[in-house]
């Protein structure tokens, strides 16, 4: 089953939103198999940005992600990736739908609360470099009553 490496930056923790981002993931029927709280070292953050480094704004991006602990997550479900993404809104949160993550709770992009896998692959690669130690496994019950 698909799988989306997803994490609630220094920000949204600080601002206690992880309680409200779980629920949400949660709610919609994905199956939590990774979850940590944890202060990010440098080489990590610059990792798992590395396609942005060439960016203006990415010394101020490893800055942001190592400011404080994240909350990193594996999300488990059909289409999980790329409803994931759409759950969270776009990157500029002054352009994300009212309804998604950054569209309720984030005003400037540089403050946007969390990241979301932007493909499969990404999400692979990403899950990889963030649990290394790998992820939980376990049956969801509820999955007769999820998916047709
Ligand atoms: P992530 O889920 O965090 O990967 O965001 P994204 O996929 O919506 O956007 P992208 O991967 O292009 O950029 C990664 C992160 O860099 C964004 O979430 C922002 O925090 C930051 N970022 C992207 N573009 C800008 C920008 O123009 N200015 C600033 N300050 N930050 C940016
Ligand atoms: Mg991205």
């Amino acid at each position: 089953m698909e799988q989306s490496y997803i994490m609630i930056k220094p920000d949204g923790v600080q601002r206690g939103l992880v309680g409200e981002i779980i629920k949400r993931f949660e709610q919609r029927g994905y199956a939590l198999k990774g979850l940590k709280i944890m202060n990010v070292q440098r080489h990590l953050a610059e990792k798992h940005y590395e396609d942005l480094s060439s960016k203006p704004f990415f010394p101020a991006l490893v800055d942001y992600i190592i400011s404080g602990p994240v909350v990193a997550m594996v999300w488990e479900g059909k289409g999980v990736v790329a409803t994931g993404r759409k759950m969270i809104g776009a990157t500029n949160p002054l352009a994300s739908e009212p309804g998604t993550i950054r569209g309720d709770f984030a005003i400037e992009v540089g403050r946007n609360v969390i990241h979301g896998s932007d493909s499969v692959e990404s999400a692979q690669r990403e899950i990889a470099l963030w649990f290394p130690e790998g992820v939980t496994e376990w049956t969801q019950v509820a999955k007769p009553w999820i998916y047709e």
